[in-house]
């Protein structure tokens, strides 16, 4: 099969799941794909109303009656390359949805999330809703420490304006994320936008971390992995979107994201570990007991508990709970 390499990768143009035999068994970290939609994806960007000129030609579709086997094959791949604890994330419309779930089904793959995308540019109606959402499958394989790095973006002490948590509105599963506008660049029609990808790759992985994307398109998966200091590898049977993108690929800087990537302002808080003495033990249900005369909500007295005794939630509760008082939330 062609192939091509950088200093972070090596790339193939065929079909992923012949090509996936290239790659041994346990090997990958994270799986990141957007398989084909077998809707005619090559007339997909007519509804969004672009230039064809600035659209790379070349997408290859799978016909809707192949497409449940197909899925199935390739899926099988993906279990067998990802190492332990590795995870895979696969973008979908809901028209074939439901044989990505069946074909899931059918492994040893674990649901994490079913997050929600909504994005910009919906495909017009006029007699029903605009369809504005993809959804994006989190799954991982089992028998191994998955990556998930908690405040890689966000530490869990910034707040927003309102006091709301900056990480936990990051980490909730519908996404608002805007396709990328490129007036006049010529890019991949279906083309992951990079803050998406930058998003699952800061979460799912770390520096040197091999990221695989088994339908490539326009490279976005493998070309944000390096920005980000992965390495990365994949297929695209297409050989127009392959040749289009191997110059692109050759010149991309490692770790050229790294700077504009999102990225914790404040330090994250690692809270002690040290077990309560019963001193200590007394002192938080005294200070509980003060708290809960106050007009604070359960809930602030329990971040008041967790700044003073530098405990968990957990913790806290634990040990309130050998004082007898069962805390709310
Ligand atoms: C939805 S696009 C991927 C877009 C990509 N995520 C991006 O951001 O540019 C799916 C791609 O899979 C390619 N493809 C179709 N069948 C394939 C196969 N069996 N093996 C590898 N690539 C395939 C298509 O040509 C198309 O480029």
């Amino acid at each position: 099969m062609r192939s091509f390499t950088t200093s972070h990768g090596i790339f193939y143009n065929g079909d992923c799941i012949k090509g996936a035999a290239l790659i041994p068994d346990n090997t990958v970290d994270l799986i990141i794909t957007d398989p084909p939609y077998g809707i005619e994806g090559d007339k997909l960007h007519r509804h969004y109303n672009r230039d064809e000129s600035f659209v790379t030609d070349g997408y290859v579709e799978i016909p809707a009656e192949e497409y449940e086997s197909f899925t199935r094959d390739w899926i099988l791949q993906a279990e067998r390359i990802l190492r332990p604890g590795g995870s895979l994330y696969i973008v979908s419309g809901y028209t074939h949805l439901r044989h990505i779930l069946n074909a899931l089904y059918e492994t040893s793959l674990e649901e994490v999330n079913h997050i929600i995308w909504r994005y910009n540019f919906g495909v017009f109606t006029s007699l029903k809703y605009v369809s504005s959402h993809y959804h994006i499958l989190f799954y991982a394989k089992p028998g191994g420490k998955r990556t998930f790095n908690t405040e890689c973006r966000f530490s869990l002490s910034e707040k927003d304006e309102n006091g709301g948590s900056l990480n936990y509105q990051d980490r909730e599963d519908v996404w608002i994320i805007n396709r990328e506008y490129k007036p006049g660049k010529v890019k991949n029609k279906n083309e992951l936008p990079t803050a998406l990808l930058s998003k699952i790759i800061q979460y799912s992985s770390n520096e040197g971390d091999l990221v695989c994307d088994l339908f490539l398109g326009g490279f976005s998966t493998a070309k944000t992995a390096i920005g980000l200091l992965r390495r990365a590898t994949g297929f695209e049977i297409s050989p127009v979107m392959y040749d289009a993108k191997i110059d692109e690929m050759m010149a991309v800087v490692p770790g050229f994201l790294l700077d504009t990537a999102q990225t914790p302002k404040e330090p994250s808080r690692k809270r002690t570990r040290k077990a309560w003495n019963p001193e200590e033990t007394e002192q938080l249900r005294k200070r509980y007991n003060e708290l809960n005369q106050t007009s604070l909500s359960q809930k602030e007295v329990n971040q008041q508990l967790q700044e003073e005794f530098d405990r968990g939630y957990w913790s806290i509760e634990k040990a309130l709970k050998q004082t007898g008082i069962k805390p709310g939330r």
